[in-house]
């Protein structure tokens, strides 16, 4: 018995947590598709080390169905977050740009200081995307 009236009080508290959380006013974030302008820094290093495979003129099929930079304002916000997110989590593995491709090109390699500018970017633009206020 006892058991069973915790269980309701917990239930009524997810329900004021979800409640307020998902509140019109729209402070807990809604999902917004802005056109993604890529700042200067996380562009040029876009371009040196990925759009040899990520862009549409790549012939690496496999490398532009995965992630295509000139569609990417095509994608969903949604799918942006996901994208924004792989980003990220190659790099820092190191699994991007691939080993075959760093063994011709070794200076395409991005140095720590990139990553987390990178990530950093990331982390911003996912933020932007999910309805977060700036500041
Ligand atoms: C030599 C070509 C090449 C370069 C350069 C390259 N990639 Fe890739 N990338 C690939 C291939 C191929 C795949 C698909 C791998 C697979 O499906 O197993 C891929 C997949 C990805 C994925 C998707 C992973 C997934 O599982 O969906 C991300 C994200 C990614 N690359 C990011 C990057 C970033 C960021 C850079 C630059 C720092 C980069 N890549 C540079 C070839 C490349």
């Amino acid at each position: 018995m006892k058991r069973s009236i915790l269980l309701g009080l917990l239930a009524i508290g997810l329900l004021i947590a979800y409640v307020s959380l998902t509140s019109p006013d729209g402070s807990a974030g809604s999902i917004t598709n802005e056109e993604t302008v890529f700042p200067e820094n996380v562009a040029q290093v876009l371009q040196v080390s990925c759009y040899d495979c990520h862009t549409t003129a790549s012939k690496n099929t496999k490398a532009k169905e995965k992630l295509n930079f000139d569609t990417w304002n095509d994608l969903t916000a949604v799918q942006k977050i996901g994208k924004l997110d792989e980003i990220c989590t190659e790099i820092t593995k190191g699994s991007m740009p691939t080993e075959k491709y760093l063994s011709y090109y070794p200076d395409r390699k991005l140095t720590p200081d990139q990553i987390k500018m990178i990530c950093k970017w990331v982390d911003e633009e996912s933020g932007k995307l999910m309805g977060e206020k700036e500041e």
